[in-house]
């Protein structure tokens, strides 16, 4: 963060403050949500979650060190006070933004977002001080803090946008408008609520491209013929990126590794150059070629990127992140979250890694499907039997036992459970020296407690 005075602050988002000795002082670090987050000399934004009203930790995040709280009320600390806090800390973090104009990157898309930005951002940050989303914050939260979090050196800011629904990502592109656009998929996600079919999605995702200037860069995906669609939606030059041929920036003579790592030549228009990749499963080539279009963009050549994207490691938790367990059993902990398209990518790889020996699957079921839900349900459960998973392990009730029955159905040892901690006991017992266990579900599943405590058992 560049260093605001609260009054400069509360004039950028049309705050009056309340219970401010000093308008002169200084912000100096970035603002947090969580008063435990604070940093001194940073700002606290008051949000009403699900769980607590940041209101009531206004306090504590002063004593954190919080210079003020940004807030809906007055709070009997110094505060800034505004309608509405989050379209506040939009507008500061677009103030921001004016002043320091770094080059801004948004990628959206229904999987992938987070791998691919922490790719990225491992790529541009050899090259240029780059800021990147944090975890997932990739909303109208979560942008503006991202932002805020770059200051006067920052020349790439790479920012991670989620779209559940039409009009988000005009949102988002208007706190932060990027020079650079990259839509890496259009899947099955966030059906329920934006509407019933992947043409919804599209409309929903194309915003992004939409929002570039002509002398921006739109990075499509030429194997998504959803992302293809969205070309005539933007007055920016476009590049493709895939497996296609067509793609300008393309992986040739593709191979896994014995740990489902893969390797390939990268090919884009400055040249070729062999890229190891560290994470595992085929999809990760689609990421990392996003990845390779965004660089190539900002002019790295394919040796620069093909370096980058070779000494980059897995970086947020929960997304296929493997440990191996001292008496040799793996555990693949997929279970951030889950969609159709990154069960079959995580079923994929979890099985690509274990090669020969025994793999057990320990698998919820995957949120917001709509109408499509049994159907979707039963099909991974075909998958795991056709992968030939030798034992499922399904947890919780409705959608998961449509997955149990069509893999009991089709020759899978199934145990249907009923919640995490019963799924936790069975697979610790059933679990033997040289095993894989993958275990992957939506996030309101709560498995990530699952794989947590099966990949510490036995230490
Ligand atoms: N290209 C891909 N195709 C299919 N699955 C993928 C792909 N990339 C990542 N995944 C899987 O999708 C899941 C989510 O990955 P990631 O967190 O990178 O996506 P995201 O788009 O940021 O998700 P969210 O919308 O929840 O923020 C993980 O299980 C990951 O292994
Ligand atoms: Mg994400």
């Amino acid at each position: 963060m560049i260093p605001m005075t609260l009054d400069e602050i509360a004039r950028a988002c049309g705050a009056s403050p309340h219970d401010v000795p000093d308008p002169g002082a200084l912000v100096t670090a970035p603002a947090a949500v969580d008063s435990r987050e604070v940093a001194p000399g940073g700002l606290f934004a008051a949000t009403a979650g699900a769980r607590t009203d940041g209101h009531d930790h206004a306090a504590a995040a002063v004593a954190a060190g919080a210079v003020a709280v940004l807030a809906a009320r007055p709070v009997g600390v110094p505060a800034l006070v505004v309608d509405d806090v989050r379209l506040a800390l939009g507008l500061l973090a677009r103030q921001l933004l004016r002043r320091i104009g770094p080059t801004v990157i948004g990628l959206t898309g229904s999987v992938g977002k987070t791998t691919t930005k922490d790719l990225l951002a491992q790529v541009l940050e050899r090259h240029a001080a780059t800021v990147a989303t944090d975890r997932s914050y990739n909303n109208e939260l979560g942008l503006p803090l991202t932002v805020l979090r770059a200051d006067a050196a920052t020349r790439h800011l790479v920012l991670e946008m989620g779209a559940s629904r039409k009009g988000d990502l005009t949102y988002l592109t208007g706190i932060a408008p990027p020079r650079i656009g990259l839509v890496l998929n259009v899947g099955t996600a966030h059906l329920e609520r934006m509407g019933t079919g992947r043409a919804d999605v599209a409309e929903a995702k194309g915003e992004l491209v939409e929002a570039l200037p002509a002398d921006g860069y739109a990075l499509l995906n030429a194997d998504d013929p959803y992302v293809l669609g969205m070309a005539g939606r933007t007055e920016a030059q476009i590049l493709l990126y895939g497996r296609s041929p067509r793609a300008r920036v393309r992986a040739e003579r593709v191979r896994m590794d014995e740990r489902a790592r893969t390797a390939f030549e990268l090919v884009t228009p400055s040249g070729r150059a062999p890229v190891a990749l560290d994470l595992i499963g085929e999809h990760q080539v689609s990421n990392a070629l996003a990845a390779a279009a965004v660089a190539t963009a900002l002019g790295l050549d394919a040796a620069e990127i093909a370096d980058g994207l070779t000494a980059a490691r897995r970086r947020s938790a929960g997304r296929l992140q493997i440990t191996e367990r001292p008496d040799g059993v793996t555990v693949v902990d997929d279970a951030y979250n889950a969609n159709p398209e990154s069960m079959r990518a995580g079923l994929r790889a979890a099985k690509a890694l274990a090669g020969a020996r025994r793999t057990v699957a320990v698998l919820g079921g995957m949120g917001q499907q709509a109408d499509a839900s049994r159907a979707r349900h039963a099909e991974v459960g075909r998958l795991v039997a056709g992968l030939r998973f030798d034992v499922l392990i399904t947890v919780g009730a409705g959608d998961p036992l449509a997955t149990a029955e069509a893999a009991r159905s089709s020759g899978v040892a199934v145990h249907a459970v009923e919640d995490v901690t019963e799924a936790i006991e069975l697979a610790t017992a059933l679990l033997e020296p040289g095993d894989v266990v993958f275990v992957k579900a939506s996030s309101e599943y709560g498995l990530g407690a699952c794989a947590r405590a099966l990949a510490t058992a036995n230490q």
